[in-house]
C-alpha cells in the first residue's frame, strides 16, 4: 500500500455500548486465588477486611472492576453451597479434586464472598452446580441470596447475621458440562440447562433482582454446542419478554503457546514463540465472531447474550510450584494478549454482553500476584492494560481501521498485522479514548493517528512497556512494566503521529470540541 502506518477513527459515529461487564474478573477457588489471595483471615499479620486483604480490595477497586465470578470453574460443580456457611469451625471440609487434590476447609463461603463483592463496590456473578448438585441446591441458593421476605431461606439467611438480601444479576448454570462440569453431551446439558434455569427465579421484593442465567457454553471451537443451547431455548419467552429459559451462554477459550501438555514457558520464550501467541490471542475475535453467527440463525435480534466466561493466557506453572495451583508470571507478552482481547471485544459489543479474565490473583492470567513467604504484592503487565482501558466501560465503540503498508506476517495460518487498535467515545462527555497496541518484537513504530469527525482539543499518551517482551514484575523490581508518559508524539494534519516503542501498549485520552 505504501505511505505511512494509519489508524482511522471516526469520532463522530459511535457504535453500540462497550458494557462495563466485558472487563469482568473470575476467582476459583484454585490454588492461591482465594485462600492466600484474596482472603487471608482475620488472624493474618497481613493488614485484612475480615479477613479479606485490604491492598488487594484496594488495587481492584482502582480497576473499577465490574463483576467478579465465583466459586468455579470446575470448583463450581463440586461445590455445595451450604457447606460454607455458620460457625468456620463447623464448617465440613471437603476434597478440591481439580485443583491439587487438596482439602478445602469452606472458610470462604457465601458471606465472605458477598462481604468481598460489597469491598470491591463491584457486581457477584455467582456460578452454580449441575455436575453434582441438584434443582433444590441451585433453587435454594438464589432464594438465600435474592429474597426479602421471611421464606425459608432468607431466614436460614438471617440467622447466619444477613438481613438484607444481596443483588445478584448474574447466576451461571454449570460450568463446562462437556468436561469437568459433568462429561455431558450437547442436548444433554442443554435439556438441564433449561430444567435448572425454571428454577433460578427472580425473587422480587427490595432489591428487586434480576437474575440473567447464563447457561454454560462452549470450549474453543465448538460451534455445535451453541447451536444445540440456542436451539433447545429457540422461541420460549422468559420473564419481561426477554429470551428464556437462559438470557445468555458463554464460551470458553485460552491462549497458549504450546500444545496443552506443555503449553509454553511465562517467561522464557522466543520470538517465534511470541508472534505464535499473539496471532492465537487474535483467535479469540474470531470465536466470539463465529459464535456469535451461530446465535444470530436462531436470535437475529441479538436477545440472548454471549459471555466469555474464561480467557487469557495458560502457561506451564512456575518451576517449583504446585502443578495443580496454575501460579504463572506474567510479562508484556501477556499484557498484549489483553490488549488484543479488549480490541476484538469492543468490536463485539452488540453481542458480548460480558468477558472475564482468568483469573484475578494468583491463578493464570492474574492481575495480582502475591509472594506465599513474605505477602509482597506485585501489580503485573495485565493489571495495568485494565487501568488504562477502564474509559472504554460503558463508552461507545467507534470503528477504527488500521493500514498498514507492508503485507501482515503469516503466523499459524492466518494474518498477523503488526498494529491492533481499537477506540470508544463519550459523545456528552466530549471525551475518547484509543487503544494501539505495537505488536512487534523489536521495531518501533511511527504511525498516523488519523482523526476524524470531531475536533481534538487535547491528548494525554500513556504507554506501558519493557526492556524486553519477557519483562514482568517481581517484589524486587515491581514497576518494570508499568505505564509511563510517552512523549514521542507530534501534532499531525490529520490528527497526531505517535512512535510507539516495540513490544508495547498505548492508550490515547482524547478531549473532543
Ligand atoms: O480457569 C481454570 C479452569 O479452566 C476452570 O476451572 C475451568 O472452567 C477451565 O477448564
Amino acid at each position: 500500500a505504501g505511505g505511512p502506518a494509519r489508524v482511522v477513527v471516526d469520532l463522530d459515529l459511535p457504535g453500540p455500548t462497550i458494557s462495563r461487564h466485558l472487563y469482568g474478573h473470575f476467582a476459583e477457588h484454585l490454588g492461591r486465588c482465594i485462600y492466600g489471595g484474596f482472603f487471608v483471615g482475620e488472624d493474618s499479620e497481613i493488614p485484612n477486611i475480615r479477613g479479606i486483604r485490604r491492598d488487594v480490595v484496594e488495587a481492584l477497586r482502582a480497576l473499577q472492576i465490574p463483576n467478579l465470578r465465583w466459586p468455579g470453574g470446575c470448583f463450581a460443580d463440586d461445590y455445595h453451597w451450604k457447606d460454607g456457611l455458620g460457625p468456620r469451625e463447623d464448617r465440613p471440609r471437603m476434597v478440591n479434586s481439580h485443583w491439587g487434590d487438596v482439602v478445602e476447609d469452606n472458610s470462604f463461603g457465601t458471606h465472605e464472598f458477598m462481604d468481598l463483592v460489597e469491598l470491591l463496590g463491584t457486581a457477584p456473578y455467582v456460578n452454580g452446580n449441575v455436575g453434582s448438585g441438584t434443582v433444590a441446591e441451585m433453587s435454594e441458593w438464589v432464594e438465600y441470596l435474592t429474597r426479602a421476605d421471611d421464606s425459608p431461606m432468607a431466614s436460614l439467611r438471617r440467622e447466619n447475621g444477613r438481613d438484607e438480601p444481596w443483588a445478584v444479576p448474574f447466576f451461571g448454570i454449570g460450568n463446562e458440562p462437556w468436561g469437568c462440569g459433568g462429561t455431558m453431551r450437547a442436548e444433554d446439558y442443554a435439556a438441564l440447562a433449561r430444567q435448572y434455569s425454571t428454577y433460578v427465579r427472580d425473587q422480587g421484593g427490595d432489591p428487586g433482582n434480576h437474575v440473567t442465567r447464563i447457561a454454560a457454553g462452549a470450549s474453543d471451537d465448538d460451534f455445535a454446542w451453541t447451536e444445540s443451547l440456542m436451539r433447545a431455548a429457540q422461541n420460549l419467552e422468559g420473564a419481561d419478554g426477554e429470551s428464556g429459559p437462559y438470557q445468555a451462554i458463554s464460551m470458553h477459550y485460552y491462549t497458549m503457546s504450546g500444545p496443552w501438555a506443555d503449553k509454553g514457558s511465562a517467561t522464557e520464550f522466543t520470538d517465534q514463540e511470541w508472534y505464535l501467541t499473539l496471532s492465537r490471542a487474535t483467535r479469540a475475535e474470531e470465536l466470539v465472531a463465529r459464535h456469535s453467527t451461530v446465535m444470530d440463525q436462531y436470535d437475529p435480534h441479538r436477545k440472548v447474550g454471549l459471555v466469555f466466561d474464561e480467557w487469557g493466557t495458560w502457561w506451564n506453572v512456575e518451576p517449583g510450584t504446585n502443578p495443580g495451583f496454575l501460579y504463572q508470571q506474567n510479562t508484556v507478552r501477556d499484557a498484549l494478549v489483553a490488549s488484543i482481547h479488549f480490541d476484538g471485544f469492543h468490536r463485539h459489543a452488540d453481542r458480548l454482553i460480558m468477558a472475564n479474565i482468568a483469573q484475578t490473583v494468583n491463578v493464570l492470567q492474574a492481575m495480582i500476584l502475591t509472594d506465599p513467604d513474605t505477602g509482597a504484592l506485585v501489580l503485573t503487565p495485565t493489571y495495568h492494560v485494565f487501568a488504562m482501558n477502564a474509559g472504554h466501560q460503558d463508552a461507545s465503540a467507534l470503528a477504527t481501521h488500521v493500514v498498514l503498508p507492508e503485507q501482515p506476517r503469516e503466523v499459524d495460518g492466518r494474518s498477523l498485522p503488526m498494529i491492533s487498535a481499537s477506540a470508544s467515545v463519550r459523545p456528552q462527555e466530549g471525551t475518547a479514548l484509543v487503544s494501539l497496541s505495537n505488536l512487534d518484537a523489536d521495531a518501533p513504530r511511527t504511525l498516523v493517528l488519523d482523526l476524524r469527525g470531531r475536533t481534538v482539543t487535547g491528548h494525554r499518551v500513556t504507554v506501558l512497556t519493557g526492556a524486553s517482551t519477557a519483562a514482568h514484575n517481581t517484589p524486587e523490581d515491581p514497576r518494570a512494566v508499568a505505564p509511563a508518559p510517552l512523549e514521542d508524539i507530534r501534532d499531525h494534519e490529520r490528527g497526531l503521529e505517535i512512535t510507539l516503542p516495540a513490544h508495547s501498549y498505548t492508550t490515547v485520552e482524547l478531549q473532543l470540541g
